[in-house]
C-alpha cells in the first residue's frame, strides 16, 4: 500500500524541517514546507507595507502574491513573484508577522487549497509526500497515512532556534528566542481557524532529549509499521 501523505505538525524548534526534509529524502518522496508558504505571503505584505493585523488588506496582499513552490527536499524551496526568497522568510520581520497574517481566514482558505494541490500532484509518485506545518494531520490532508506530532519543552525549542540563527549568519540570542517561541505557541493554538493542535489519530514524538537520527530512526519505523 502506498504510504501516501506523511503529516508532520508541531510548534517551531521541535525540529520538524531538519527531520522532515530528511525523512523525505530518505523514503524518496517529495516534501512540502507549509510554514514557507505562510512565511513568503508574509513577506509580500511587509513588502507592500500593509498592516499584518488588516485582514481585507492582508488578503488582497496574498491574493495578488505568486508564489512557487519547490517540493525537492534537497531543492530551493520558495520563490516569491520569480525571485528565490528562501533565505529571507527566516528572517525577524517575517518571524514577528507570520502569525497574525497566518490567523487570517482567506490567508489560509488560499493556501490550504495551493497545498491540497501539490499534494495532489505529488501522489502520483510512488514516494509519496512528506508534508510539514501546524494543520496537516488536522486540516489539510485528514487522511495522511501517517500523522506525527512533535513536541519538545519550551527551553529546547529556544535553544535549536537559537542554534539555527547562528549557523544561518543571524543574530543568536536566547531569552529573546525564548520569548518569540512562546509568544508564537500563544498565537499559533490560540487563534480561531485551524489552531495548532494534535490531530486525533497523530503519534506524539517529544524531541527533547533527542538528536536528529534518534528522531529519524522512530519515524522510520512508524513509516514501516503504516507502509
Ligand atoms: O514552521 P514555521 O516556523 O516556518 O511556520 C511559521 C508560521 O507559519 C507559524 O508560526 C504559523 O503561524 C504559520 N503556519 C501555519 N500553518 C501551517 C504552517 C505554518 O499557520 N501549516
Amino acid at each position: 500500500r502506498l504510504l501516501g501523505v506523511v503529516a508532520l505538525d508541531g510548534p517551531s524548534g521541535t525540529g520538524k524541517s531538519t527531520v522532515s526534509r530528511k525523512l523525505a529524502f530518505a523514503l524518496g518522496a517529495t516534501y512540502l514546507d507549509t510554514g514557507a508558504m505562510y512565511r513568503a505571503v508574509t513577506l509580500a505584505v511587509l513588502r507592500a507595507e500593509v498592516d499584518p493585523s488588516d485582514p481585507a488588506a492582508v488578503a488582497g496582499v496574498v491574493r495578488a502574491a505568486r508564489l512557487t513552490v519547490g517540493t525537492d527536499p534537497e531543492g530551493p524551496e520558495i520563490f516569491l513573484d520569480g525571485s528565490d526568497v528562501g533565505r529571507e522568510i527566516r528572517g525577524p520581520e517575517v518571524t514577528g508577522a507570520v502569525s497574525a497574517v497566518s490567523a487570517v481566514a482567506e490567508v489560509r482558505e488560499q493556501l490550504v487549497a495551493h497545498q491540497r494541490k501539490l499534494i495532489g500532484e505529488a501522489l502520483v509518485s510512488p514516494g509519496g509526500m512528506v508534508v510539514e506545518g501546524r494543520d496537516i494531520g488536522t486540516v489539510v490532508a485528514p487522511d495522511a497515512g501517517l500523522k506525527v506530532y512533535l513536541t519538545a519543552s519550551a527551553h529546547a525549542r529556544a535553544q535549536r532556534r537559537t542554534a539555527q540563527d547562528v549557523s544561518e549568519g543571524r543574530a543568536g540570542d536566547l531569552d529573546r528566542t525564548h520569548a518569540d517561541v512562546q509568544r508564537r505557541d500563544a498565537l499559533d493554538s490560540g487563534r480561531k481557524v485551524a489552531p495548532l493542535r494534535k490531530a486525533d489519530d497523530a503519534v506524539e514524538l517529544d524531541t527533547t532529549d533527542l538528536g536528529v537520527v534518534e528522531v529519524l530512526t522512530q519515524l522510520r519505523k512508524h513509516v514501516e509499521c503504516r507502509g
